[in-house]
């Protein structure tokens, strides 16, 4: 068994998922065994925010949370080794995304040098001096290096699942951004970039418009109650990112309370359940749109695999059936692939090749000018 651990926690600041798999000795398969999630404390998720999308931040304070993620994300592993009964000599790896404070793609030129960056904290040094086990993290940074936009990462791990499929289908990650991975039928590579918002706008709406502690719609239950405004939908989906062609990711400091800020005066008269109901539509809406504009129609996909949080979110999903009925809507589950585990699953596998010295970008997806080993290597 070559049972490696990946650690998650996402855009959406809920908390941080830790998943126990195990990988083929060759790095193309792998199968989950055991999930947790450990939610964020109120107080750090703000602490969290602030360092995220705050214009200005302390550098004391980033250099420090680094750290403390580091202890959180080694929390994780150990609750993980006492639920499995595993100890630490089990384990062949980590493999850890860290928690990402901000992603700037954009090939923006400074003293004659691109500076495309993306900063993940959550130091794997700390994981590896407090677990015992080696770690690899930092996965971006190699891959925008190599001119990549450096996401998604995930369409390996969609590509390794769904190997044996007979039909084009499509994976979608419903996180804090939304992103696709389409696997055509045949030899060609995988159509996969970042739709736009996933969960964030309608966190922030109902963090905004209820407040009291509620960091998202349960179930999409008030997005259910209000109507959609199409006219307001339209004019949010004149937004320039929806037009822009692939390769391409966007992040949190994109869709921001900012664009909520448009989005609501755009519908100042507008009930706020129908505001919520019109925000969350964006997201099966662009989603929908993003496959129409972008996904050849010899390669659209018969099928839609959902997972991440969004999937419970039930206006989201049957939205997704109402904008594209003629694909068949799925959670993951039904490939026995946990939707709150996914990319962790992903990062796991990832770590793993990296320390077989084994590629795990895809070019075609990234931008960037060839496959890369992804990661930096903290050893025991
Ligand atoms: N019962 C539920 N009903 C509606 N939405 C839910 C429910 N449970 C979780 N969610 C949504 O899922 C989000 C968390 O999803 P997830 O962990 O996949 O996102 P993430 O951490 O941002 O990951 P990433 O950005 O890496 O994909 C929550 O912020 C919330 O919006
Ligand atoms: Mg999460």
């Amino acid at each position: 068994m070559n049972r490696c651990i990946g650690l998650m926690s996402g855009t959406s600041l809920d908390g941080i998922d830790g998943a126990l798999v195990n990988v083929q000795a060759d790095g193309n398969k792998v199968q989950f065994i055991h999930g947790i999630t450990r939610p964020f404390s109120d107080s750090l998720r703000e602490q969290l925010a602030a360092l995220a999308h705050r214009e200005m931040v302390n550098k004391e304070a980033l250099a420090r949370m680094d750290v403390l993620m580091g202890h959180l994300l080694a929390d994780v592993v150990k609750a993980l080794l006492t639920e499995t009964g595993m100890k630490a000599k089990d384990i062949l790896l980590i493999g850890s995304h860290g928690q990402t404070i901000g992603h700037y793609p954009d090939k923006k030129a400074q003293f004659k040098h691109s500076t495309a960056s993306t900063l993940q904290i959550g130091d794997g040094d700390v994981i590896a001096a407090r677990t015992g086990i080696p770690v690899v993290s930092d996965f971006r940074r190699r891959d925008m290096a190599a001119g990549g936009v450096g996401a998604p990462l995930i369409p390996l791990l969609d590509s390794l699942l769904f190997s044996e499929r007979k039909h084009s289908i499509c994976c979608l990650n419903i996180g804090g951004i939304a992103n696709i991975t389409v696997l055509p039928a045949g030899e060609s590579e995988p159509i996969a970039f970042d739709t736009g918002p996933g969960n964030c706008l309608s966190d922030l709406a109902i963090a905004r418009l209820i407040g009291k502690g509620q960091h998202f719609d349960t179930n999409g239950e008030n997005a259910f109650r209000g109507r959609v405004h199409d006219e307001i939908l339209d004019r949010a989906m004149d937004d320039r990112y929806f037009d822009q062609l692939p390769p391409k990711a966007t992040g949190r400091e994109y869709f921001d309370e900012k664009f909520l800020d448009f989005l609501l005066e755009l519908g100042r008269d507008v009930p706020f359940e129908d505001m919520l109901a019109t925000i969350s539509c964006l997201t099966p809406k662009s989603i929908a749109a993003a496959l129409r504009r972008f996904v050849p129609a010899d390669d659209f996909p018969t099928e839609l695999i959902v997972s991440g949080g969004g999937v419970r979110n039930r206006f989201f999903m049957e939205k997704l059936k109402d904008y594209l009925p003629e694909l068949e809507v799925n959670s993951s589950e039904k490939y026995g692939i946990d939707p709150d585990f996914k990319e962790a699953m992903g990062f796991a596998l990832m770590g793993y090749r990296t320390m077989k010295a084994l590629p795990s970008s895809i070019p075609a997806v990234t931008g960037a000018t060839s496959q890369q080993i992804l990661g930096k290597i903290s050893l025991t």
